[in-house]
Formats: structure tokens, sequence, C-alpha cells
């Protein structure tokens, strides 16, 4: 009884010294400590020894199942110290590595350009008007005084919805939209916005690209007026040295109409390879409103007269960061846009 006593102690210490997880130990307790344990049985044994051994052998058990207690008490306690010192060194947060940086999105070269073109315009008493870039063939054609065969209204460079429906191929329905809201009242807008013609990609080229429209309607408009206004925005824009220039051009919604040229902003009108030595680049469209129009947006022509100018937001954008191919500002490389802050 004795040796077997022993041997079980000696088996318990090697199999606590052996342990590693404290799983182990839980299992070692219950095996030998456990209702149907070793030393349990060894206890029930007890009636079979004789009266006089009785006390010294249940001592002796007693003793050994109280040591080995507490070794697997202290075993218990060492092994979850390890594990959580384990676990402190897998999760360990070195707090001296240098941080990951979140980028930082940067606005759209396009919205650069047009935020401070419509600033500069809501600093003359402009408001912001928009349109849907789906309109009526009336609103984009007719109220504008496009004859019905106007090279514009071929399906070869409109996108047609249905003959009546189409995707506008330029911001100035915004104008017929809004006089038609507005009359009797002037008005002063313009009106950014995406338009769509039927063209395949190439550098200069792009099936979709960007406007930005004005419309002034009031009594007593002069021709002069929108060479003023046009003047301060172009120094506003490209800077107080630049000079503007009119030509004659041809818009069925104006008349008389212009080109507006803008001193060459790199070489300031002296002629370079930008410029193609002329001294002058072309900037927008822009003309008296034709009586035609202010009549079908309601206005009496003979009590209101107005102007109109129109510009490709891509255009400008590609002159003030000399970029060379419009299909930049829609791929969304974002090595291209990071640089625009
Ligand atoms: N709508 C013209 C275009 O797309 C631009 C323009 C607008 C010209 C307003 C004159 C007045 O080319």
């Amino acid at each position: 009884m004795q040796d077997q006593i022993n041997s079980i102690k000696e088996k318990v210490a090697t199999l606590i010294k052996n342990a590693v997880h404290s799983k182990e130990l839980e299992e070692i307790r219950i095996n030998f400590l456990g209702k149907k344990g070793e030393f349990t049985t060894l206890l029930k044994s007890l009636g079979s020894i004789s009266a006089e051994m009785r006390p010294k052998i249940g001592a002796m058990v007693n003793e050994a199942k109280a040591k080995i207690e507490k070794d697997l008490e202290k075993a218990v306690a060492d092994l979850k110290r390890k594990e959580l010192d384990l676990q402190f060194e897998k999760e360990k947060i070195d707090v001296t590595l240098p941080g990951r940086k979140p980028q930082i999105g940067t606005a759209h070269p396009l919205t650069i350009i047009q935020n401070e073109i419509e600033d500069i315009f809501l600093g003359l008493g402009f408001s912001i008007e928009e349109g849907p870039e789906i309109d009526t063939d009336f609103n984009t054609f007719q109220a504008l005084n496009f004859q019905d065969d106007h090279p514009a209204r071929d399906a070869q460079d409109t996108l047609y919805v249905n003959k009546d429906i189409l995707f506008r191929t330029h911001t100035s329905p915004v104008q017929a939209r809004t006089m038609q809201k507005m009359h009797p009242e002037p008005v002063r807008i313009i009106c950014p916005g995406r338009v769509f013609r039927r063209d395949a990609i190439d550098p200069t080229h792009s099936p979709q690209f960007h406007q930005i429209e004005g419309l002034l309607v009031d009594r007593d408009v002069k021709f002069s007026d929108l060479m003023g206004i046009l003047e301060i925005f172009a120094k506003k824009l490209f800077g107080n040295d630049r000079k503007i220039r009119l030509r004659p051009s041809f818009f069925p919604f104006t008349e008389p109409s212009a080109e507006v040229d803008v001193s060459c902003i790199f070489c300031n009108g002296k002629g370079c390879s930008f410029c193609k030595g002329s001294g002058w680049l072309e900037v927008l469209g822009s003309g008296a409103v034709h009586p035609n129009v202010l009549r079908m947006g309601g206005y009496d022509p003979e009590e209101f007269t107005g102007y109109a100018f129109g510009m490709g937001l891509e255009r400008i954008t590609e002159l003030i960061y000399q970029i060379n191919d419009i299909r930049y500002f829609f791929e969304n490389d974002v090595r291209f846009l990071k640089q625009f802050k």
C-alpha cells in the first residue's frame, strides 16, 4: 500500500513536471483526485486494511493528496503566467514603429478649376444654376434658334434617347430652362455641367466633357458689358496681366457672336510653342442673346437684351495645368490625380 502511494506520488510529480498546458494539469487533477481518480479509489480500499494500519495509511494518503493538490495549484499558476507572457509577447505592439499614414484624397483638377471659376462669377453677382444631363430636343436646339437642318442635330453628333430626348451636347439648354422659369425677371447665372457628344476618344476628344455656361438677361445690357465681364474673368483666372481679344464667330443662339481669346498664359502674348506663335489662346464662345431666343424664353427683345458665354472646363484646366491629353481626366490614375492640390 505504501509503495502504491509512493509510486502514484512519483507518477504525478513527473506528469506535473512535463505538463506544458494548463489543460493537461486539469486532466491530472481529475485522474488522481477526482471522484473516480486513483486516490479516491485508494481511500475506498482502506476498509480492507487492518485496523491498526488504517490511521497511518490514511494519513499517508491524505498527506500525498494534499501535496499533489498543492503542487498542482502551483503548477497551474506557473503555467498560466507562462501562457500569459507568451500571449503578451505575441500581441506586443511596438509603439516606436512609424505609423501607416492614411492617404488623403485631393480634389479632381476639373473640380479645382470649376470651383475657382464659380467663385469668380459668384463674386460678380452670378448665381449657379443646374440642368439635367438628358434634356429635350426643344431645350437643347429649338429654343436656342437652331434650324432643323443644323449639323449639331444630326445623329452623328448627338446621342439621342429617342426623337425628342437626347444627351445634351452643351450646357446651353440651361439658358432656355432658366428663361422659361424666370421671365420676366432678370437672369444672371452660370451653369457648370457635363455634356456629351458622339466622339471617339483621342487626346483631344471625349464623348463626355464639361462646360460652364453663362447667361445674363436684363434691361439695357450692352455688348461692352459682356466684354467687361469676360476681361475681369480672364484676369482673375489666368492672371492680372492677361488681355482678351474677340473674334467674330457664329452660334445660332447669339447675334453677334464672338470667339474669345486670352493672351497666352505662358509667353504673355509674345508667341511661343504653346500658343503656336500667335500669342493668343482660344478659351470660350460668347455673344449677345439672339432676339428669337429671348422671345422663346418669354422675354420681349424690345425691352430685354442679354449676353451669353460658354467655355470648356477641360480645355481651361488643360491650359492652367499644362495637360496635353483629355483622357487623363477620366482615367482616374492616382499618380496623375495626386499632383493637384
Ligand atoms: N454652346 C456653345 C458650344 O457648345 C458655347 C456658347 C455658349 C457660345 C454660350 C455662345 C454662348 O460651343
